[in-house]
């Protein structure tokens, strides 16, 4: 459905893609993930035809993206990482505009914007003025607009800023469903929980490379580091292979039960200042953080500080 070869941007002597390679395939979720300023929204709006690439090419559905901007544009839709609202005319208003102004018209667009409303909870709040929604109503109106021609290729970037709990919950619901419906979807996100909800495959981008890529459960497995944390009243005791911290002794294992249970054989006396035990397993953070360079050390500190 899409694919990018050696695709470069810059923006005067900063090099924001470095030849990005990339193929999603038709009804895949792709989880974009990448800190900030990785590149992410830089590759959208390129491929997206928002801005024109320095090199690579892009192919929608097999149309070469450059020769074909007419073409791919019915095919493709986009919430871009900034919103695009009118704020001074209603939600439904908003919704007629941007339809129309992507070919949808007559029976047809009231349909879709009925659809559009419902599949993101909007339904209620169509005659509301977009200014007035709240800041994860307007991003959840942002995104539906660019559903509202039932593009084949959609664009998410960053699509939960500013949602809370449960307006995230609906958007991620929202794109499983269109998913579902055979929309291929490339996500741009740097919070991996969505990522892992969505069942999205992955392509970690750092500073405009492509640094790892494929389905979630291979990337964790390759990567990811599960690991286990014993805390204990006082200092904690040393353990052959085990890291103390404090009153905390850790382990990166693949295995982390089996150590676990032979590290409790071993303490002995000091079996009675145990407090707690945990199991980490292998999740998409390790293995991001393992990707980018990153110990398993930075987790367990936010896990201290948590
Ligand atoms: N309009 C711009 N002018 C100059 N530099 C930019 C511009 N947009 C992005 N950049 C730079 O390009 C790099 C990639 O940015 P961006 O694509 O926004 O990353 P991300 O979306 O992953 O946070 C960053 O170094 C950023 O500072
Ligand atoms: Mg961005």
């Amino acid at each position: 459905m899409l694919e990018i070869e050696g695709l470069q941007k810059s923006y005067g002597k900063v090099k924001a893609l470095e030849g990005i390679d990339l193929h999603v395939a038709p009804g895949e979720v792709c989880g974009l993930i990448g800190p900030n300023g990785a590149g992410k929204t830089t590759l959208v709006s390129v491929v997206t035809g928002l801005r024109d690439a320095d090199a690579g090419s892009v192919r929608v559905a097999g149309l070469d993206a450059a020769s074909n901007r007419k073409g791919i544009r019915g095919i493709i839709g986009c919430a871009p990482q900034e919103l695009g609202l009118y704020p001074t005319i209603s939600v439904r208003a908003n919704m007629e505009f941007f339809g129309r102004w992507n070919g949808v018209r007559g029976r047809r667009l009231s349909t879709r914007i009925e659809e559009v409303a419902d599949a993101l909870d909007l339904a209620s709040l169509l005659d509301r003025r977009a200014g007035d929604l709240s800041g994860g109503q307007k991003r959840r109106l942002h995104t539906g607009l660019a559903m509202l021609h039932a593009p084949r290729l959609l664009f998410l970037d960053e699509p939960t800023v500013g949602a809370d709990v449960v307006a995230r919950m609906r958007l991620l619901e929202a794109v499983k469903r269109i998913s579902s419906q055979g929309c291929t979807v490339v996500y741009a996100t740097h919070y991996l929980a969505e990522i892992e909800s969505l069942g999205a495959s992955v392509a970690v981008l750092e500073a405009g490379r492509i640094r790892e890529r494929g389905p979630l459960a291979e990337v964790v497995a390759r990567h990811g580091q599960s690991r286990a944390e014993l805390e204990f009243s006082g200092d904690a005791p040393r353990l052959a292979g085990w890291q103390q911290k404090g009153s905390r002794l850790s382990i990166v294992t693949a295995d982390p039960a089996s150590a676990t249970a032979a590290a409790i054989a071993k303490l002995n006396g000091e079996a009675s200042r145990l407090r707690g035990v945990r199991i980490v397993p292998a999740s998409l953070e390790s293995a991001y953080l393992a990707i980018t360079g990153h110990g398993p050390d930075i987790m367990e500190e936010n896990n201290a500080q948590a």
